[in-house]
């Protein structure tokens, strides 16, 4: 299978499969209510900075498709989306359109219909142990006009995928080659399995600026690449899908492990206002949804937009509940954890660092 069809089958499956694994553990953070809020819901200021961009609320399309001819409509879409509301987008990895110029015309179209948004190029740590380096980092970042980079991390996707790369060699030596050559911010992203503190700190030697932890929650890749080897009949990838599908760190407890000074994001099944709330209040700067936005974004702008407006909605409304009348004032709220957060922060001796 190409790579550029392999981007089909992995949206068709998290669209139309039920690829979701509910552990984020944000039902264990409770905020409290504020009976008394003393603010004006509609004067509220839910405006912040991620890699050095001003978007309109702490949420951005992470990254989701790559190139193929058949993504434009989509990343059309997606792009329009986020200069309209005013937040950030991530493209989906740019090997495919490295790899083949043809493909670079449905990627390309991101920089056309969002010049002003935060714009995030991608490209993965595996093809960092394959030579990949400054030179494809420049490459990705001009093909979108992008603000910044995102390198993700998706080892155990790589794994159990039917033709995964599963060589792990010197991406840390290759990240910070990179950071100290490009200009722009890098963001380092895992794709599903979570960031520990112990991660956190390698990565932060390496001089980013940025790690969306992506953990456990949301979209499971395990479980889509086991679908993928379910139809093609391949009995042992399919077990390895089912056994690893919990692997990896809840989303919650990873805002708090990977929290160190570099910039956070927190992706992972944030799906709802209150999840963004949840997860700034825990020490993100900005949060992002994938799956969610699949649905919408292959019906048309509108449904797109509304989905994106829904969770700044919510959002705003459980800033106004606590009492917050800005992203610091929301960062600084009062909370309980429970339950499994609870446990965790305690045998991991991780404190939340506001
Ligand atoms: C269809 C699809 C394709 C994705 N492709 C990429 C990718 O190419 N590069 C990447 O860094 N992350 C990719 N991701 C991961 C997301 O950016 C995100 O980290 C992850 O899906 C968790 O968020 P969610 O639970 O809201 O889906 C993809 C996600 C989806 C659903």
């Amino acid at each position: 299978m190409t790579i550029k069809n392999r981007k089909l089958e992995h949206i068709a499956i998290c669209k139309n499969y039920d690829i979701e694994k509910n552990e984020t553990l944000l039902g264990d953070i409770k905020l409290l209510h504020n009976a008394v809020p003393e603010i004006n819901k509609n004067s509220i200021d839910t405006e912040t900075t991620f890699l050095d961009k001003k978007i309109d609320f702490p949420f951005i399309i992470p990254a989701i498709t790559g190139g193929h001819p058949d993504l434009i409509e989509i990343n059309k879409r997606l792009a329009k989306a986020a200069e309209e509301i005013k937040i950030g987008i991530g493209v989906g990895s740019q090997r495919a359109a490295i790899e083949n110029p043809e493909l670079e015309k449905s990627l390309k179209i991101v920089k056309e219909k969002a010049p002003n948004a935060l714009k995030i190029a991608n490209l993965g740590a595996p093809q960092l142990s394959k030579g990949y380096g400054v030179k494809e980092a420049k490459k990705a970042i001009e093909m979108i006009d992008a603000d910044s980079l995102a390198i993700h991390l998706n080892f155990l996707q790589e794994a159990i995928q039917l033709e995964g790369d599963t060589e792990a060699k010197d991406v840390l030596g290759t990240i910070k080659k990179i950071k100290n050559k490009i200009k722009e911010p890098v963001i380092v992203k895992e794709t599903g399995q979570g960031i520990t503190r112990e991660t956190a700190k390698k990565l932060k030697k390496t001089n980013i600026d940025a790690i969306d932890v992506s953990g456990i929650g949301g979209t499971s890749w395990p479980l889509v690449e086991k679908i993928r080897a379910n139809n093609e009949n391949i009995q042992r990838k399919k077990k390895l899908g089912d056994l690893f599908s919990s692997w990896g760190i809840p989303t919650a407890a990873s805002i708090i492990e990977a929290n160190i000074g570099p910039q956070i994001m927190a992706s992972g099944g944030i799906r709802n206002g209150i999840d963004i709330a949840k997860s700034v209040v825990l020490g993100a700067d900005c949060t992002g949804a994938a799956t969610p936005l699949l649905e919408p974004a292959t019906e048309d702008l509108e449904s797109l937009k509304n989905k994106i407006k829904l969770f700044k909605e919510e959002f705003r409304l459980a800033m106004f509940l606590t009492g917050s009348k800005n992203i610091k004032q929301l960062k600084n709220t009062q909370f309980v954890l429970k339950g499994r957060l609870k446990n965790w922060t305690t045998q991991r001796n991780i404190e939340i660092n506001r």
